[in-house]
């Protein structure tokens, strides 16, 4: 029986396959994860997305600052965003599993502790699995509470790939807060010469492009993914 990415002999090389499982509230994981499929697809890798579907569609901005506030609150307990049923696409073998999404009050996002929760076992078990988070600034909490959640489904996990915004505090802090309720903080004369953009630069896009360069090269040699330093300054500034 032919073992999981395993070439039977006299077949033509079969192209490495990445599954990025993702989910974006703001926008910002989904620009770093087209940055690093550009860098997988150019080295060849076949790349497919699962977009994780809250099955009420959450809507960014939320409106006020009393809806953010509640939606702090909320993540803060960890609560679930139930999400739509997967596509069939989930149930196919990868080289590698991408598990991407934002940190939510030093949590992974609800949509992204509802698929661990009901679907974490099946997708990711036995399978090789890079997190990628997208954070403000504060991912270690987070980081540690996703490696307990992934080692309850049987992932098997080596690296980790986090962005930070670059902004500094606690300029970043109240930006973001601003943003999220739907202000424009960019735009306000006091805040806005501290705060001129929100979430990753572009550095940091071209920097996830060439994650994604690394990654497909780490697949094709079959050197281990934990051999690549993904913990840069323009990643973490
Ligand atoms: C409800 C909520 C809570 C957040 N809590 C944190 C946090 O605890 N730490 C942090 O660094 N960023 C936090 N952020 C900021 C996001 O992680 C950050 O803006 C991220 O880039 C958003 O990614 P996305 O656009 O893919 O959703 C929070 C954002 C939201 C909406």
């Amino acid at each position: 029986m032919t073992q999981r990415n395993e070439i039977p002999s006299g077949s033509p090389p079969k192209n490495r396959q990445v599954m990025l499982i993702y989910y974006s509230f703001s926008g910002q994981t989904g620009v770093l994860l087209n940055r690093l499929s550009a860098g997988l697809k150019d080295q060849g890798v076949e790349v497919f997305y699962e977009k994780l579907k809250p099955v009420k569609h959450l809507r960014f901005p939320v409106g006020s600052i009393l809806r953010t506030y509640l939606m702090m609150f909320a993540t803060l307990l960890r609560r679930r965003v139930p999400i739509q049923e997967l596509s069939d696409k989930c149930k196919q073998e990868y080289d590698l599993i991408i598990l991407a999404g934002p940190t939510w009050s030093y949590n992974p996002s609800g949509p992204v502790l509802s698929f661990l929760d009901r679907d974490g076992r099946e997708v990711l078990g036995g399978r090789e699995v890079l997190p990628l988070i997208s954070c403000r600034g504060y991912w270690k909490v987070h980081w540690w509470g996703l490696q307990k959640k992934l080692e309850k489904c049987g992932a098997l996990f080596s690296n980790l790939i986090a962005f930070s915004h670059p902004n500094p505090e606690p300029w970043c802090t109240i930006g973001v807060f601003l943003k999220i309720a739907g202000k424009n903080p960019e735009r306000s004369g006091f805040i806005g010469k501290y705060y001129n953009h929100f979430g990753h630069s572009n550095e940091q896009m071209e920097e996830a492009y060439s994650f994604g360069v690394q990654i497909a090269e780490s697949l094709k040699n079959k050197t281990p993914l934990s051999a690549i330093n993904f913990k840069t300054d323009l990643a973490l500034p």
